[in-house]
């Protein structure tokens, strides 16, 4: 089948099934090309949440499209592959992660949304990399915090606002690999760039950063920032696809990984494909599942994320009883 006929079948079948397609900024960009939006994952999980549709196609990652459907448990979520899922997830299994919370019952529990649906449940409050300053920034001060599964993002958290933190010691397998070595070097050749970095690179790196932020915030910093025209980008290549789009005049560079690799792509990202879209609109699978109970635990933290992301105030729990 040709390429112009696959497209066409995946805009039929999206009509069929009045379904909104959602791509994470790290998908290839003939997928980006197709989503109605393309997003940061709290933007994904907010256009999922609001859609209409009664079918959502999350081109991401699992967690993403969990999100979705834990906000919004009538619609049908769908995933291109089920396998794609992410580091720190897999770092944070949920009977350790309960027994650290229950190690800290008096503390709130603030955790990163790239996380499965039962450590939300056991969280008193999600956040993305786009609102965890004004989610932290919103828990009273006398309270401890420990904050997961990402410790690179938790770490930067904590030294920006000044909250000490007890972190999970998770990280992305992705982000880790940036080199700072090689940074520094790929600095020294082009003296006029300006250095963004995605808050899970390790410190190292974030310390050679300008701009540390979401994947949204490092392209408002290319699309917004006219006086700059070279950038060294410390986050997926995926998201190169938008920032030229939005500046073809700039010069991009991709952070460097020690070795020779193409390793800073995200394997769980790059596991969706064009041909898997169109087979899970055709067959309505692969699609989200979370029982019942789960997901009504899951959503009380991101319920409060996301109604501390709309500026309003929520109250936090005594304890701990889990
Ligand atoms: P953003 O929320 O910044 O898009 O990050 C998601 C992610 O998985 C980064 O690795
Ligand atoms: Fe997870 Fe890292 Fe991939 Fe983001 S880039 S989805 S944190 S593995």
């Amino acid at each position: 089948m040709s390429a112009q006929a696959l497209l066409n079948e995946i805009q039929e079948l999206k009509i069929k099934r009045n379904a909104l397609i959602l791509a994470h900024y790290y998908e290839d960009g003939d997928i980006q090309d197709i989503a109605d939006a393309v997003g940061d994952s709290l933007f994904l999980a907010q256009e999922g949440e609001k859609a209409k549709n009664p079918v959502v196609l999350l081109a991401g990652v699992t967690f993403m499209a969990e999100s979705v459907k834990i906000l919004s448990p009538d619609k049908t979520v769908l995933v291109p592959d089920p396998n794609a899922g992410c580091s720190l997830v897999d770092h944070s299994p949920y009977e350790k992660y309960l027994a650290w919370r229950r190690q800290h019952p008096d503390a709130i529990a603030v955790t990163y949304v790239n996380s499965s649906a039962a450590v939300k449940s056991i969280t008193d409050v999600c956040v993305t990399s786009s609102n965890a300053e004004k989610i932290v920034n919103a828990i009273p001060r006398d309270r401890e915090i420990l904050f997961g599964p990402d410790r690179n993002l938790g770490r930067y958290l904590s030294k920006k606002l000044d909250r000490p933190m007890t972190l999970w010691p998770g990280s992305c397998e992705v982000h880790v690999l940036f080199s700072s070595r090689k940074l520094h070097e790929l600095k020294l050749e082009h003296p006029h760039a300006r250095v963004i970095a995605h808050p899970e690179c390790n410190e190292v790196v974030l310390e050679h950063a300008d701009v540390i932020g979401s994947t949204s915030r490092l392209l408002q910093e290319v699309r917004e920032n006219r006086a700059v025209n070279e950038f060294i980008v410390a986050t997926e290549p995926g998201i190169f696809h938008q920032m030229k789009k939005a500046r073809p005049d700039a010069r991009l560079y991709q952070a460097p990984a020690e070795g020779s690799c193409a390793c800073n792509e995200c394997p769980y990202m790059k596991m969706n494909t064009l041909a898997k879209i169109r087979d899970a609109l055709r067959d309505l699978k692969p699609n989200v599942q979370i029982e019942a109970d789960l997901l009504s635990k899951a959503r009380i933290s991101l319920d409060r994320m996301m109604a501390l992301t709309r500026g309003e105030s929520v109250t936090w729990p005594e304890r701990f009883n889990g």
